[in-house]
C-alpha cells in the first residue's frame, strides 16, 4: 500500500492532457479484435484496466502490439473468429473489461474463466449474466453471481430484445456485443439514456445500428453478424479524469487551467453542467470530432462555488463524478443534494459510503441516504486532516487527494495504488500544475 498525502497548493495554472478514455479504449480493443484487418489506435489508456482488456483480447486469439506510448494495433480475428482462452482470465479492477467480455464470449462457442481483485469479485455479474443466457450461453457464478465465473458460449445464439432493467451502459454494451455473432436483430431498450461508446463505435466499424426514441426509451437495434472493418481511432482525453484537474482549479481563487482533447460526448458531461450551476467557470474551446465522438479544450479558473440540488434524471450522465462533485460541493457555499445515486454502492467501491467517510474524516457535514447524498458546504474549503480509506477505488483516492490542495490541514489517502487503473501519471500531471503530493 502506497500512503499518498496531498497538502494545500496555491492557485494551479497550465496546459496538460489527461489520459485516454477509458470507456472508448476498452472497446477500440475489442472491436479492433473483431473486425477483419487492422485497427489502429492513437491516445489509448495504458491504465491497468486497460491493459487487462488487451491482455483478454490476446488471450482470445487476437494480435494487440503496443508501437509506441498510446499507440497500439490490433489484428482482428472477424466476428465469430475468437479463440477459447487456456487459462483463468484475471481482469483485475475492471468491471466495464469484464462485463464487455462476458457478452463476447457469450456468443462464441469458447468457454472462459473470469476473475479479478477483491473489489471486482464483490460486484454484481448477474444484471450482465442474466440477458447472455436468454441469447443462450451459459454462465455460473459465485453465490449473489459474483467473480470467479465461467462463461460457456453458445454455438447457436438467439437474438433477444431486452429492457434494461438498470441505467448501465455496461449492460447495454455486453448485450450488443453479444448480438454482433448472433444472427438477425439484436436489440436494447434504455428507458434512461447512458454513454453511447458502444453504438458510435460500432457505426464506425461499419455495423449497421437504429437508433430511436420510443415511448419505452431509447431502442437500439442492431443487425447481427456484420463485417466490421479495422478503422483507425483517436481516443479522447476521458472527461471522468479531467474532472479532477477540473475541479481542483475551480476550488482556488487565481487558478487558471486548460485540459486538452477532453471527450465531450454528451451522455458523459453533466459533471460540466452542474458545475456551470454552482458558479464554476468552465469555457469549451475548439469543439471538433474524433472518430465520432465529439472534443473540445477546457479552460477553468478559479471560482466561487454556490451548492446546488443535481436532478436523479443526470446520474447516469455523471455516474463516475460524483466523488468529485461531492469535494467541490464541500467547498461550496450551502447544502448540495444528490439523487438517484443507488449505483454508487455496487461500483469500485461502495461509493456513497467512501465518500461520506471520506468527508467526516475531513471535517465535513455530510449525510449519505440510500441513494443520496447531502453535503454542507461552509463556503470555504474544510478543515481536511483526514486519512481517506481508498477501499480499492481510484476515483475515491484521487478525489481526496485534490480536497487536500485546498484544506488547511494534509488530507491522506491509504492506498494511492488503485489510481494506476485509469489514471497512471496522475501524481505528476497535478503536481506538474502546482499540487504537493507526495508518498508519506
Ligand atoms: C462504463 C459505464 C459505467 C461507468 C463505468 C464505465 C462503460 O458503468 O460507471 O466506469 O464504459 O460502459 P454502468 O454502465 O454500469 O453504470
Amino acid at each position: 500500500m502506497t500512503r499518498l498525502v496531498s497538502e494545500a497548493s496555491g492557485p494551479i495554472r497550465g496546459r496538460v492532457r489527461v489520459p485516454g478514455d477509458k470507456s472508448i479504449s476498452h472497446r477500440a480493443l475489442m472491436l479492433g479484435a473483431l473486425a477483419v484487418g487492422e485497427t489502429r489506435i492513437e491516445g489509448l489508456l495504458e491504465g491497468e484496466d486497460v491493459l487487462r482488456t488487451a491482455a483478454a483480447m490476446r488471450a482470445l486469439g487476437a494480435t494487440v502490439t503496443q508501437d509506441g506510448k498510446g499507440r497500439w494495433r490490433v489484428a482482428g480475428r472477424g466476428i465469430g473468429g475468437l479463440a477459447e482462452p487456456a487459462d483463468v482470465i484475471d481482469m483485475g479492477n475492471a468491471g466495464t473489461g469484464t462485463r464487455l467480455l462476458m457478452g463476447l464470449v457469450a456468443t462464441h462457442p469458447i468457454t472462459a474463466f473470469f476473475t479479478g481483485d477483491a473489489s471486482l469479485r464483490g460486484r454484481p455479474m448477474e444484471r450482465v449474466a442474466a440477458p447472455l443466457r436468454e441469447m443462450g450461453a451459459t454462465i455460473t457464478a459465485r453465490d449473489g453471481g459474483r467473480l470467479p465465473l465461467a462463461v460457456i458460449g453458445t454455438a447457436t445464439p438467439v437474438p433477444i430484445r431486452y429492457r434494461l432493467p438498470v441505467a448501465s451502459a455496461q449492460i447495454k454494451s455486453a448485450i450488443l456485443l453479444a448480438g454482433l455473432n448472433t444472427p438477425g436483430e439484436t436489440s436494447v431498450i434504455e428507458p434512461e439514456p447512458t454513454r453511447d461508446h458502444t453504438e458510435l463505435m460500432l457505426r464506425h466499424f461499419g455495423a449497421a445500428l437504429a437508433v430511436e426514441e420510443t415511448a419505452e426509451g431509447r431502442l437500439i437495434r442492431l443487425q447481427g453478424q456484420p463485417e466490421l472493418a479495422g478503422r483507425a481511432i483517436a481516443v479522447p482525453a476521458d472527461p471522468s479524469s479531467a474532472a479532477f484537474p477540473l475541479v481542483a482549479a475551480l476550488l482556488r481563487e487565481g487558478a487558471d487551467v486548460t485540459l486538452s482533447d477532453v471527450g465531450l460526448n454528451p451522455h458523459r458531461i453533466g459533471l460540466i453542467a452542474t458545475l456551470r450551476e454552482m458558479g464554476g467557470s468552465i469555457e469549451i474551446l475548439d469543439r471538433r470530432d474524433a472518430a465520432g465522438e465529439p472534443v473540445g479544450d477546457l479552460r477553468v479558473r478559479g471560482s466561487r462555488l454556490q451548492a446546488v440540488e443535481v436532478p436523479a434524471a443526470r446520474a447516469p450522465s455523471m455516474i463516475d463524478e460524483y466523488p468529485i462533485l461531492a469535494v467541490a460541493a464541500a467547498c461550496a457555499e450551502g447544502r448540495t443534494v444528490m439523487r438517484g445515486l443507488g449505483e454508487l454502492r455496487v461500483k469500485e467501491s461502495d461509493r456513497l459510503a467512501a465518500i461520506a467517510r471520506g468527508l467526516a474524516a475531513c471535517g465535513v457535514t455530510v449525510e449519505a441516504g440510500t441513494d443520496s447524498l447531502v453535503v454542507e458546504g461552509a463556503g470555504a474549503a474544510p478543515r481536511g486532516g483526514g486519512t481517506v480509506e481508498t477501499a480499492l477505488d481510484h476515483r475515491i483516492a484521487m478525489a481526496f487527494l485534490v480536497l487536500g490542495m485546498a484544506t488547511e490541514k494534509p488530507v491522506a489517502i491509504d492506498d494511492g495504488g488503485p489510481i494506476e487503473t485509469s489514471f497512471p501519471d496522475f501524481v505528476a500531471l497535478m503536481n506538474g500544475l502546482g499540487a504537493r503530493i507526495a508518498a508519506g
